[in-house]
C-alpha cells in the first residue's frame, strides 16, 4: 500500500467562535453567535462562547502543541466582527493584528495556515440589515474578505471562503437551531445559500487577484448517501437527494450552474427571483481544491414528506456502530465520498477540511490522561479509508481533523467534545488525548502504521 506523499497537509481545524473567546476584546463587535449564546435556552448546556478555549491569548501554546503532534497545517477561521465591527466600513487594525500574530506563530512552528473567511459568525450589524437574506451582504463580505486577504496573503496561501454553506443556511435560516435562529422555509435556505455561494465566488476571485500562489477551496458538508434497499423507487430518491444535498452546493462552483433537474424541482412554482443574470458566472471557477467536511452516512428512502423533492432520510441499517450523535461510524462512507467526488468533479484535487467524532464522555482519568477510545478507533478507520482512496489513485491533498481541541460546539455548548486535545473548561488546561498521540504516529509514518 502506498503511503501519503511528503507534501500532504496533516492538520486539524477549529473556528473563531468555537475557540477564541475574547468575544468583546480589542474592538470586536458581537456576532450572531454571541447573541444566540447570550439568549437563555438556546445553547443546551446554558453556556456561551465568551471565553471558549481562550485561544485568542493562548495561540502560542496551541501552535507549540500542534508542532509537538507533528502537524504541518492548521485550519482556523477569521472573525468578521473583529476585522470590521460594523460589518462594512471601518477596519479594526487590532483585529487584523491578532490574525497576523497567529499566522506568524504558526509559520514559526512549521505549520501551514489554512484560513477560513466565514465560519458562521456574521456581525450583528449585518444581521440587522437582513443578514444573508440580503443580497447586499455579498458586497459587504467582499470588502471584509479583501481586507483580510490583503493583510495576510503574503503569508497565507490556502483560503476557504465559506464553511458549510449548506449547514449554515439550513440550520440557521430554515430550522432555527443555529444562529441567527431564523425559521424560514426551504426557499429561504436556498436564497441564503445562493448568497453564500456568491460570496465564495467574490472571495475566490480576490484570492486569485491578490495572493501570488493563492489556493482556494470549498468547505461543503458532504455526506455519503445510500438507498434504503434495492427497490428502484429508493434509487430514484437517492438520485434526487444527491442532487439536492450535495450537487446543489458544489456544481455551481465546479461545473457552472445548479443541477438542472434539481433547479426545476425547487422552483416549479417559478419563484427563483433571487437569482440574477450573471450569477452562474460569479459562482463558477477560481477554485482549486474540492474541500469537504465529512461526518455522516445516511440511508435514503422515497417519501413525499418533503413535497416536491420525493426523498427523505430513512432508518439506518441495524448493527452498525453509532456515535454520540446517534449517527453511524462508517468509514466506507468516507471512502465512497472520495470515489464519488473524484468522478463527478474530475480533475479537482480533494482536501478534507473536517472529519471527526463527538464524544461527551472524554474525561481525564486518574493517570492524568484522556483515553478517548472511541476517537482512537475512529481516526484509525477513517484515515485508513482515506488511504484506500489514495491507493486507488485519487488525488487527495490534505486532512484536517475536527477538531484540534475540545471547544464550543454551537448549540450543544461544551458538552460535545471533538478534540485531539482535551480542554478543561474551568482551568483551560490542554491535555493531549490518546487520539492526539495516534495522530502523531500516523503523521510520522505518513500513514504506514495503518
Ligand atoms: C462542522 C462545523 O463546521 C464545525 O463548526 C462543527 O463543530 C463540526 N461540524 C462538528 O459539529
Amino acid at each position: 500500500m502506498k503511503t501519503f506523499p511528503e507534501n500532504f497537509l496533516w492538520g486539524s481545524a477549529t473556528a473563531a467562535t468555537q475557540v477564541e473567546g475574547a468575544w468583546n476584546l480589542d474592538g470586536k463587535s458581537p456576532s450572531i453567535w454571541d447573541d444566540f449564546a447570550h439568549t437563555p435556552g438556546l445553547v443546551s448546556d446554558g453556556s456561551n462562547a465568551d471565553t471558549a478555549c481562550d485561544q485568542y491569548h493562548r495561540y502560542s501554546e496551541d501552535a507549540a502543541l500542534m508542532r509537538e503532534l507533528g502537524m504541518n497545517a492548521y485550519r482556523f477561521s477569521i472573525a468578521w466582527p473583529r476585522i470590521i465591527p460594523t460589518g462594512h466600513g471601518e477596519i479594526n487594525q487590532k483585529g487584523l493584528d491578532y490574525y497576523s500574530r497567529l499566522v506568524d506563530t504558526l509559520i514559526a512552528n512549521g505549520i501551514t495556515p489554512v484560513a477560513t473567511l466565514y465560519h458562521w459568525d456574521l456581525p450583528r450589524a449585518i444581521h440587522q440589515s437582513g443578514g444573508w437574506l440580503n443580497r447586499k451582504s455579498v458586497g459587504w463580505f467582499e470588502q471584509y474578505a479583501r481586507t483580510v486577504i490583503k493583510a495576510l496573503g503574503n503569508r497565507v496561501k490556502y483560503w476557504i471562503p465559506i464553511n458549510e454553506p449548506n449547514v449554515h443556511s439550513e440550520l440557521g435560516y430554515r430550522h432555527g437551531w443555529h444562529a441567527p435562529a431564523s425559521v424560514g422555509g426551504r426557499y429561504t435556505a436556498l436564497q441564503v445559500n445562493h448568497h453564500l455561494t456568491l460570496a465564495h465566488g467574490v472571495a475566490a476571485r480576490a484570492v486569485k487577484e491578490l495572493v501570488s500562489g493563492g489556493i482556494v477551496g470549498t468547505g461543503v458538508n458532504v455526506a455519503a448517501f445510500y438507498p434504503m434497499n434495492h427497490e428502484p423507487r429508493h434509487a430514484e430518491a437517492l438520485r434526487r437527494c444527491e442532487q439536492d444535498q450535495t450537487q446543489w452546493y458544489l456544481d455551481p462552483i465546479f461545473k457552472g450552474g445548479y443541477p438542472e433537474e434539481a433547479l426545476k424541482r425547487a422552483y416549479d412554482n417559478g419563484d427563483d427571483f433571487f437569482m440574477k443574470k450573471g450569477d452562474d458566472e460569479l459562482m463558477f471557477g477560481h477554485t482549486d481544491l474540492l474541500g469537504f467536511n465529512h461526518y455522516f452516512s445516511i440511508w435514503v428512502e422515497e417519501s413525499d414528506a418533503h413535497g416536491y423533492q420525493g426523498w427523505n432520510y430513512g432508518k439506518t441499517p441495524e448493527g452498525l456502530e453509532k456515535n454520540a450523535w446517534e449517527s453511524v461510524v462508517y468509514p466506507q462512507g468516507f471512502y465512497d465520498c472520495f470515489q464519488r467526488l473524484s468522478v463527478r468533479y474530475k480533475g479537482f484535487p480533494l482536501i478534507v477540511t473536517e472529519n471527526g467524532l463527538p464524544d461527551p464522555s472524554d474525561a481525564i482519568s486518574a493517570d492524568g490522561q484522556c483515553h478517548d477510545v472511541a476517537r482512537v478507533g475512529y481516526l484509525r478507520k477513517y484515515v485508513g479509508a482515506m488511504k484506500r482512496a489514495l491507493n486507488d489513485g485519487i488525488d487527495i491533498r490534505g486532512y484536517m481533523f475536527w477538531s484540534f481541541m475540545d471547544n464550543f460546539e454551537w448549540a450543544a455548548g461544551y458538552h460535545m467534545r471533538f478534540g485531539l486535545v482535551h480542554t478543561d473548561f474551568q482551568t483551560l488546561k490542554r491535555t493531549v488525548k490518546d487520539s492526539g498521540r495516534l495522530y502523531r504516529e500516523i503523521i510520522a509514518s505518513q500513514g504506514a502504521c495503518l
